[in-house]
């Protein structure tokens, strides 16, 4: 499979994850959590699919298209290995979704990675909250859940409390 087939498949397993997560979580209240803005293309497409929701980006240096670039109050700007335990601090277990795409082109260094924020991530998801990530993640209490039809399995992974 060429590196062109992976991100294809990447890019279209996002999208149907975010719609069927932003569907599944519709009746929760809390805000949602964007993990990881890089050039703003997830994040603008969840502010199409949750146009009336507080969407918070955590990011450690904004580099995002113009048209995909959150308002200042909500940035969260900074290392997720010190933003997320803040974001804990503020907002308790009140997150609807919380989307991951974090990583690189090293599919260990991403592993690394995922281990490491997995236990960051985990205590801030509502109940009924979903987790989207590009990565498989490693919690000891969410349930991984079935991706819909037209996401590719490995390209994306949803987790639920
Ligand atoms: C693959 S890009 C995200 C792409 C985005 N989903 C899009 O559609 O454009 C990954 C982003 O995560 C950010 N990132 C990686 N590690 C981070 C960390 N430890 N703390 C904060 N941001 C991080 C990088 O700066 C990069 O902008």
């Amino acid at each position: 499979m060429s590196r062109l087939d992976l991100f294809i498949d990447r890019m279209m397993s996002q999208r149907a994850c975010l719609n069927h997560a932003a569907a599944l979580t519709a009746d929760l209240t809390g805000p949602v959590f964007e993990l990881g803005l890089g050039n703003g293309r997830t994040y603008h497409h969840m502010l199409e699919i949750m146009p009336d929701r507080e969407i918070y980006v955590f990011e450690r240096a904004v580099a995002s298209h113009p048209d995909s670039t959150p308002a200042g109050n909500l940035t969260v700007l900074g290392d997720v290995f010190d933003t997320l335990p803040e974001a804990l601090a503020r907002f308790g277990a009140t997150v609807r979704l919380i989307h991951a795409d974090l990583g690189g082109h090293s599919a260990e260094k991403n592993d690394i990675f995922a281990r490491r924020v997995s236990p960051l991530v985990e205590p801030l998801l509502a109940t009924g909250g979903l987790m989207v990530s590009s990565d498989r993640m490693y919690f000891e209490t969410l349930k991984e859940i079935d991706l819909p039809e037209d996401a590719v399995p490995g390209r994306c992974f949803i987790y639920q409390r």
